[in-house]
Parts: structure tokens; sequence; C-alpha cells
């Protein structure tokens, strides 16, 4: 049953109840199904709203209604260990989804379904919204449950109101709560710090609550970003086991608890951090809570990440299903160094190289207060007279004269306390009025939570665009965390305003894709310090991580994987790490390619091979960008990595091979068996990325089948020699 038809049976089965006046007794399933998975909510007879199931869908949807009686578990005390939403203060024992004080003082809420409606939002996308009433206040939660069929995903938040007399406070305010069962539970979170991103670690969970949170405002994924994974019955493996994948789309503080309870159930309670962040809410207003996106796989992490990379090309990315621009990065070839001439020569590498785009990063603006470090002039948004005597305006030409697109770093959300900026509105700063201040990269975040600040950052962005009409891409970095948080403009509402700064933030580039609907922006925190899927629908891509050592790279990019598409995964060809440029180079090719080094340096067959790079990237960029992608070799399990991606008519592949293990003697002793082919076809095989003057092993006149490939696999021939071998896969018809 489709939950169209269910609702329908749903309607008449109340109708059917109420004539007979046996309404208050009545129990209501509803199932949230995908194509191959459900989530189950329970109205019991109490009116409580529970979570009954998450797993498989069952063909026949009656049957859910009987998934209960087949528990036997130990007493609940409270009947609320699997609601779907756990108020407190009341009967609840356990860690709450939402805790409240109403205008009377009074902390008790107990929330009773009172109804639900299930609407179609495109084809294959269903929101489900269940309306929950506190019994004694006025005072209203409604539950959104978006769900994508395809790729078995769904985002889920909450939307809380009232009508008290005066303002409530939200003390705390989760998107979803969650309810599994299941035999033990698995959690893979990820820790780091600059340039050491997505570093993942796996552990059992034990009873009690486990909690993976930030409290640092802006970059608020430094330490630990919101995405995880959660394995039933034993550790995530790629290609069998249940596992869910999940992540907050949010850009600021986060919270995700997860809570095996006294029936060793997983309790799973996700959403903006309450931390120092009790929220005013007026009467009438409505607090949007942000989604927790998940999907569920019962084939492994693999699948799993599948889904959500397709997902969101498909509905979330900005420009999920577009093109992407390759481009020449000056941050690591210049620094701060750099005037009109050296950019110059600059775009004629551009175009030299065969790339897209120049991208001129930091150090370009500042007057009184020149950006020639780190320590001035953020917030001066005019270009330095002396390195940019006629503008970027004349640079854009100049690039469109070489035959290239020219692009910009900025970062709008920031100020130096030595700028312009800082003197003329010391009143827009993030700062304790009466405390010393406190600098991450001397500088400090303004205040987005003020409506003047949004148009500020807003006028910054505009105004590129109108100086120089064919900008063709930004990269927004944010490198500070949020110390001494303050806000002149929210007054005596402080505790708003780490949601507000992130709201603020989400406006203004609301407003920004209103007018500039399809830009490629890069989404920057100093690495990877904000990615996530709240930021990512205004993004085209995002910067994993400073850290572009290609070894380093193979395992944050395979960690980013589990989580996010190769067409956002920006990846540089730096002079970071000991490899040669041809490693350097595959290893970027993997995600959305990019340079940045000195051409000048590079030997005439380094340079013929990045150019050449440059062509095969553009023949194979397709599948890359759009394909759907298998991790064949982990670089955690393995002497090398393996990394492909397929289209979606399996008739063409591309597999990228890493050596990571540099002792004596180590190679690819077996072969690789590749994934998501078709059995039936037979495929030539073919090595790109050859470096001059060196021969391949692969006979590319050999042709096999998808049978032979996916089930003996292909040996891409990964030793010490060829420390990176990457593999282009095409039908034969
Ligand atoms: C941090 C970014 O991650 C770098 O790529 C670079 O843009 C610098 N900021 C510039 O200050």
């Amino acid at each position: 049953m489709t939950i169209k038809q269910h609702f329908t049976y749903l309607k008449f089965t109340i109708i059917l109840i109420a004539t007979f006046g046996k309404l208050s007794a009545q129990v209501i399933t509803i199932p949230i199904e995908t194509s191959s998975k459900a989530v189950v909510l329970q109205v019991g007879a109490d009116k409580q709203l529970r979570t009954i199931y998450m797993g498989q869908k069952l063909a026949d949807s009656k049957e859910y209604e009987s998934i209960s009686n087949e528990y036997k578990q130990t007493e609940d005390h409270a009947g609320l260990l699997n609601s779907a939403y756990t108020p407190s203060g009341a009967r609840n024992l356990v860690e709450p989804a939402i805790t409240v004080t109403h205008t009377d003082g009074n902390q008790s809420l107990d929330l009773r379904y009172v109804s639900h409606e299930v609407k179609t939002v495109s084809e294959g996308v269903s929101l489900l919204t269940v309306t929950l009433q506190d019994n004694v206040y006025n005072f209203y939660v409604t539950l959104c449950y978006k769900s994508y069929n395809k790729n078995d995903v769904i985002e889920q938040w909450s939307i809380i109101r009232h009508n008290e007399k005066s303002s409530v406070t939200l003390q705390k305010f989760a998107s979803a709560n969650l309810h599994i069962k299941g035999n033990g539970f698995w959690l893979k979170q990820f820790h780091g710090d600059w340039a050491k991103e997505m570093q993942p670690e796996e552990s059992k969970l034990t009873h009690g609550i486990k909690t993976i949170d930030s409290k640092l405002g802006t970059r608020a994924n430094l330490f630990m970003p919101s995405v995880f994974a959660i394995s039933m019955g034993s550790p995530a493996h790629e290609d069998e086991g249940s596992v869910l994948l999940g992540g907050l789309e949010w850009s600021g503080n986060f919270k995700v608890d997860f809570e095996v309870d006294n029936q060793d159930n997983l309790r799973l309670i996700a959403g903006m951090n309450n931390y120092a962040s009790a929220y005013k809410l007026k009467a009438g207003d409505e607090f949007a809570t942000p989604p927790l996106v998940y999907t569920l796989s019962n084939q492994g992490t693999g699948y799993a990440s599948r889904n959500l990379q397709s997902w969101a090309r498909n509905f979330k990315i900005l420009e999920g299903k577009g093109n992407r621009l390759t481009l020449l990065n000056n941050w690591e070839a210049t620094y701060f160094d750099f005037n009109e001439q050296k950019l110059g020569e600059l775009l004629k590498d551009t175009r030299k190289l065969g790339v897209d785009l120049f991208l001129l990063d930091d150090g370009w603006f500042g007057n009184n207060y020149p950006r020639n470090g780190d320590n001035a002039g953020l917030g001066d948004w005019q270009e330095n007279r002396k390195k940019l005597p006629n503008g970027i305006a004349s640079i854009a030409r100049q690039a469109a004269a070489d035959g290239v697109k020219f692009g910009i770093w900025i970062e709008p959300e920031m100020v130096n306390p030595k700028s312009n900026l800082y003197k003329n509105h010391p009143d827009w700063v993030v700062k304790q009025p009466k405390r010393d201040e406190y600098y991450f990269r001397n500088q400090l975040a303004l205040d987005l939570s003020n409506p003047k600040v949004q148009d500020f950052v807003y006028h910054i962005v505009d105004s590129l665009f109108i100086k120089a009409p064919s900008l063709a891409y930004i990269k927004w970095d944010c490198n500070a965390v949020i110390y001494n948080a303050y806000s002149v403009y929210l007054k005596s509402e402080q505790s708003n305003f780490y949601v507000e700064y992130v709201r603020g933030l989400y406006k203004v580039l609301q407003k920004i894709r209103a007018k500039y609907p399809t830009v490629p922006i890069m989404l920057c925190s100093g690495g990877g310090g904000r990615v996530d899927y709240g930021a990512l629908q205004y993004f085209t891509e995002f910067w994993p991580s400073d850290n572009t050592d290609p070894m380093e790279r193979i395992f944050i990019q395979w960690n980013y994987s589990y989580f996010y598409p190769a067409i956002a995964t920006s990846a540089h060809v730096t002079d970071w790490g000991k490899q040669p440029i041809k490693f350097r180079t595959d290893v970027a090719m993997m995600g959305k390619l990019g340079f940045d080094i000195v051409l000048d340096k590079l030997s005439s067959s380094d340079m013929q091979f990045c150019q050449q790079a440059v062509v095969n990237y553009n023949s194979i960029k397709e599948v890359i960008w759009h394909g759907d992608q298998y991790r064949l070799r982990s670089p955690y399990e393995h002497n090398m990595a393996s990394m492909m991606y397929v289209d979606e008519a399996k008739t063409s592949a591309v597999i990228f091979n890493y050596l990571v293990n540099n002792r004596y003697g180590e190679s690819s002793r077996l072969p690789v068996k590749l994934k998501g082919l078709d059995p039936q076809k037979r495929y030539r095989i073919e090595e790109v990325n050859v470096y001059p003057g060196t021969r391949t092993s692969i006979n590319s006149n050999f042709q096999l089948s998808g049978d032979f490939l996916m089930n003996v696999g292909i040996n891409p021939d990964v030793n010490a020699q060829r420390t990176s071998v990457i593999l282009k896969i095409v039908q034969v018809k």
C-alpha cells in the first residue's frame, strides 16, 4: 500500500470507527514507505505517537499493525521509550526530544496525537505531517517526514508553536527522535581538526548516552561533523548488514544523542544544540528545526552511500545534476603575495593547463589595512590599490580575453580588528562588551542575527557581480569559530543567538541565490569546517580539507564519500606530500578537479602530464560527477585503495587505484572485483593518465564481460613503480 492508499484506508477506518463510537480506542498505524524501507509510526489508544518499526518494507502494509506483538521486551515504565517525539517534565524518564518552560513557569509537556496528513511534493517525494498537542497547554508540535521513494531517504524535522499568553522558552528542540530495535548498535563517527577532517572511529554503543556535538557556532564541524553511521547487529560492512547513515542539515551547533535504553533499544535524538540556546518563542510564531537526513540499508554502507549521494545530486546540492568548472587556484602558489602582473601570468597558465577557470584566493582587498597576511583587512572588501590598481573588473576582462573564466575568494562573515569595518561598526561584531577579545586566526565573526549585517554580507557578493558581471565562481570561506558569543542586536534575547546566526546566514544565501541562482560557489571553512546539507543547498561544492597531501586525501575523501557525492568534493593538486605529480593528480581526479601549483616549476614532462590529465578528466568527469560510486577496496583494510564510478546505463566506468602502503614488495597481488556493471555486457579496459615516457601494463585490446569483472576482477597492477593507476572501462558494442 502506498502512503496515499494508506491514507484513504485510514480515513475510511476512522469514519467507520467513529460511527460506532469507538474512536478513543482506535490504534492508528502510519507507515512511511520508500522503495524498499519503512518507518512505521503508531498512535496508541492513549493517543501517544510511537515509532514501532524501522527496517525493510513489508509487502502487505496491513501487517505493520502486528509488529509490536512480536516484541516481548522488559517493562517500559512510562510507555514512552519509543515515543516519536519524547516530551519531558511529565512521566518521561529518558532523554527528551523537547523540553519547554511554559509562560506560567511550568515545565511539563505531554504530547498527544491530533491528526496527520500526507501530501505528494513531487514525483516520488511525499511529506507526512503529524500534529501533536499538549493535553493541558495550548502547545503544538508538527512532526514532518519527507520521504524520497527511489533513494530510501527520509528527511525528518519538527515545527513547534504555541498560543500561550506570552513567550514560551524552548529548552530543547530536537529535529528528530528515532527509535531502532536491534541486537547491538555500533556507531561510526568522525572527528578532526584543521587539516585532519573526517577521522573515523567506530565503537559499540553501551547503555546510557553517547553524544556527538558542536558548540563552536561557526566553523561548527572543526572538531566533528554531525554525520554518522549506525550499524545494527554487527559493525558496518560495505556490502552487507543493516546500517543507517545520517546527518543534520544545519551549519551551526548540533547535538546527536545515541541512547541505548533499558530495553536495549536505540533512541536517537538529533537537532540543533540547545547549549546556551534556550529559545524564547513568541505566541503564534513557528520554530522550525532543520531536517535530519537519513537512509536505511540492509546491504551495508555502500548501498546507503549511493542512495544518499544520489538523493543529494537530485534534490539537495545546488546544481547537483549540472556541470562543474575545473580550475587553477593561486592560494598555495602565491599566498598573499601577488599583483596584477602575476595574476596576468596565472591567467595565461590557466589557459595553458586547459582548466576552465582561474580562482583568485585571499589577499586581494584592504587599503588602510592591506590584506597582506591573515591579521588585517578582513571586512574591507575594496580591491587593494597596490596589488590591483585596475580592480577586479580588469582581471575579469583579462581572463575573458585569455579565454578562461574568473572566480574570487571571500570570507564575508568575518572581520579583523585591524580593519575599517571593525572601527566603523563595533556593534556588528560578535564579542562580549566587557570582556577581552579572543581571536581565532586573528579574526572575529560578524553578527549575522542582525539584518543590517545580513545586508552588508549580501552586498559584498552582489557588488562583486556588479563590478565584474562575468565573475563565474566564488569561494566562500569561514575560518573562525565563535568565542564570547554576544549580539548587540539581540539585546536581552542572547540565548537565541546561535540559532539566529545560522538563520541569518541562510537568509543571506537565499537572497544571493534568488539573484544568482546557479553561479558555482565553493563552501569552504578553513577546509571542511562547514560541510553539511543545510549549507550545501546553496553551494555547488565544498572544500574537504586544507590537507591536500594525496595520501591523506585518499582517506579524507574516502570518509566524506559515505555522505557526499564526488561532484561536490573539490580536490586540488598541490605541493603537499612527497608523491610525484601523477599520484597527486590521480587522487584529485577522484573528486572535482583543480590545481594549486606553480606551473613554472613543473618539468616539461610534468606539465605535459598535467595538460593531458585535464583532457582525460574531461573525458571521464561525467561518470565521476553523475555516476554511482562503489568503494571497492578500503585503504583502512588493504595495502591499496580502489574507488569506482559507474554510469547509470552501465556502459562506462572509471576505477581509481592507489598504493597506500609503501613497504617493500607491497602491490595489488589479487584482482579487484568490480561492482555495478552489467554481467551480460562486454567491456574494454584502458589505463588513462599514463605518465609521459612510461608504458602501461594493462592490455587495452582485451575485452572482458561484466560477469568476469565482477566475479574474478581485474588487477590494476599497482606496485612501487605504479603507485596510482586509473582505469577507464567502456562497453564494447
Ligand atoms: C582557508 C582555506 O581553507 C584555504 O583554502 C585558503 O582559502 C585560506 N583560508 C585563505 O585565507
